[in-house]
């Protein structure tokens, strides 16, 4: 299962590229808006730290605005996917930009029926928005569960892109479920980093090392 970031923070980015664990990152209008700058040079510079793929979203809502801002997206580098959300414009611009070439990853996915159209129409990527769904007292995972196997009966080539990531647990369960990718905030990158074991098993070791090193002295 591939790992994205969910975030338009360059620091938070290079951080997690350094470590060598991130296979692209997902932005969004609310995540580049608490970002200063031009977005269109944060893109950039995304894409040249990650060197994978960076989701860019449209804010037009019909579909001749989103095929002139995909388009323009697209051109900023060749690891923008073009995001657009699901809704009748969305598909269908979807469809126009997939078949110039251009990646798109349907977002704003809430239900099986939506996953499977964005996938009829050549999406790249579609993705479920989990914790969102959980916010509302549904079980979002229930919904990577039902678009994992309608896409294993097929051959679209779209992948499984589990958004609205809340905790490491949606992480499990997404690589349980066969989930192509999870994109996940920094934060939650972090927290599934530790373990109170970890750190108390290396304390020990150096202890238990420094003790014997001074015994032999
Ligand atoms: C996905 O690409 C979205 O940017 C994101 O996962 C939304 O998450 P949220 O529900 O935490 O805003």
């Amino acid at each position: 299962m591939k790992l994205f970031v969910d975030t338009g923070n360059v620091k938070e980015i290079e951080a997690l590229a350094a470590i060598g664990i991130l296979d692209g990152v997902t932005t969004n209008p609310t995540l580049l808006s608490k970002e200063s700058g031009d977005y269109k040079q944060i893109l950039k510079q995304i894409c040249q730290i990650v060197q994978g793929p960076v989701s860019a979203e449209v804010v037009a809502t019909d579909t001749a605005g989103m095929l002139r801002e995909g388009r323009e997206l697209a051109k900023i580098d060749p690891h923008i996917v073009v995001k657009v959300p699901f809704t009748k414009d969305g598909v269908k611009a979807c469809k126009t930009l997939a078949a110039e070439g251009t990646r798109v990853n349907v977002t704003l996915i809430f239900s099986a029926t939506q996953a499977w159209l964005a996938a009829k129409v050549g999406a790249t990527y579609v993705s479920p928005f989990v914790g969102r769904l959980d916010d509302i007292g549904t079980t979002g995972m229930n919904l990577i569960r039902e678009i994992v196997d309608i896409f294993d009966n097929y051959e679209y080539g779209t992948e499984v892109l589990v958004a609205s990531v809340r905790n490491p647990i949606h992480i499990v369960e997404a690589a349980r479920m066969g989930a192509d990718v999870v994109t996940v905030p920094a934060a939650v990158i972090d927290q599934s980093f530790k373990h109170p074991l970890t750190d108390l098993g290396l304390e020990r070791f150096l202890k238990d090392w420094e003790k014997a090193q001074a015994a032999k002295v």
